[in-house]
C-alpha cells in the first residue's frame, strides 16, 4: 500500500499502471460502508486506489467542516486489510490551489432533495470528484447508494462531460439496528445512536406500506413523521418520494420507480437515508 500525497507523485506513480483500475473517493474516517467500496473494487479491478480528502467546498456554512472526524491513522489500518495499492490523500493547497476559480455544476438532479437543504453541496462533490477523476483516471469508481442522489448526480456529470469510466453503485451498510453507517455516526453517544435506529425503522414502515398496496405520500409521510417524533431529539429535516429517474419530487399517487429518501437532525447531526422501490401499477 503506497501513500501519496502530491499530485505529480500520483501521476508520477499512474503512468506505469495497466489493467483496470477502481477508485473509491472518501473523506475518511472510515468505517465498514467505505470498506464495502473498498472490497468491491478489489473484486471488480486489477488495481484500487482510495482517496481521503476532506472537501472543503462540499460543505455549506455552519457546517460541521472543521470539526469533521479525521484519523489517518486509523484509517490506514482499516486499508491495510484490503488489496490497497494507493491512498491518495491531496491537502487543500493542492487541491484548490491560490486563485482556484473552475467549478462544476450540474444545473438539474443537483437542486433537488439534498440540493434544498444544502444549496452548493453538490457543486462541491462534482468538483472535487471531477478533479479527482482526471488525476487518478480510473475505470471503475465505486459509490455507495446511502447517497442515492450523489450517485444520480455523479452518473450525469460522467455522461455529459464524456469521463470515460464506469460508476458501480454498492448497497448500504448499517449498524445492527438498522441505522446507515455514517463518519457522522460518532458524534452521537451510544445511547443517541440506538436511538437514531428510528430513522431505518420508519423507512422499513414506509416500505411495508408500499409493498401493501398504499399509494398515497400523504399518508406515508404521516406514518413516517410519527415515527420519527417519537424520538424527542430528532429532528425531520425532509421526507421525500421522488420519481428515481427524474428525481421529482412526487406529491400524490405513487407510480413506477421510486426513490424514498430521509434527511433528520439528531441534535445537530445531520443523518440521511433511502431506498429503492418499484410501485406495481
Ligand atoms: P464519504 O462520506 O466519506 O463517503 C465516501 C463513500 O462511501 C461514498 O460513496 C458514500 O456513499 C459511501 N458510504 C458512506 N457510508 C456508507 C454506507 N453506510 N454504506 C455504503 N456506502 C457508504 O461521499 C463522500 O465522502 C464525498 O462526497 C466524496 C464522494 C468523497 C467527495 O468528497
Amino acid at each position: 500500500m503506497k501513500l501519496i500525497s502530491s499530485i505529480s507523485d500520483f501521476q508520477s506513480w499512474r503512468q506505469a499502471c495497466s489493467g483496470t483500475i477502481g477508485f473509491v473517493p472518501t473523506m475518511g474516517a472510515l468505517h465498514s460502508g467505505h470498506l464495502s467500496l473498498v472490497h468491491k473494487s478489489n473484486s471488480k479491478c486489477d488495481l484500487t486506489i482510495v482517496s481521503i480528502y476532506v472537501n472543503p467546498a462540499q460543505f455549506t456554512p455552519g457546517e460541521d467542516l472543521s470539526n469533521y472526524p479525521r484519523d489517518l491513522e486509523k484509517d490506514l489500518e482499516a486499508l491495510s486489510k484490503f488489496q490497497v495499492d494507493v491512498v491518495f490523500f491531496p491537502d487543500d493547497k493542492q487541491m484548490y490551489p491560490q486563485g482556484f476559480s473552475t467549478f462544476i455544476l450540474e444545473d438539474n438532479f443537483s437542486h433537488r432533495l439534498e440540493g434544498k437543504s444544502r444549496p452548493e453541496h453538490f457543486k462541491g462533490v462534482l468538483t472535487i470528484v471531477g478533479k479527482l477523476f482526471n488525476i487518478i483516471r480510473p475505470s471503475h469508481a465505486f459509490f455507495g447508494e446511502k447517497d442515492a442522489q450523489q450517485i444520480r448526480v455523479l452518473q450525469k456529470m460522467v455522461t455529459d462531460l464524456n469521463y470515460n469510466l464506469q460508476i458501480v453503485p454498492c448497497p448500504i451498510v448499517r449498524e445492527a439496528n438498522g441505522l446507515a453507517m455514517s463518519s457522522r455516526n460518532i458524534y452521537l453517544s451510544e445511547n443517541n445512536r440506538e436511538k437514531a435506529g428510528v430513522i431505518h425503522r420508519s423507512l422499513k414502515k414506509a416500505e411495508e406500506m408500499l409493498v401493501q398496496g398504499y399509494h398515497s405520500v400523504v399518508e406515508i409521510r404521516e406514518v413516517v413523521i410519527a415515527m420519527i417524533k417519537t424520538e424527542k431529539q430528532i429532528r425531520l429535516d425532509y421526507f421525500s418520494i421522488v420519481d428515481n429517474i427524474s428525481l421529482k419530487e412526487i406529491h400524490d399517487n405513487i407510480e413506477g420507480d421510486i426513490l424514498v429518501s430521509i434527511a433528520v437532525f439528531f441534535l445537530d447531526v445531520r443523518l440521511i437515508d433511502n431506498f429503492t422501490f418499484q410501485m406495481d401499477k
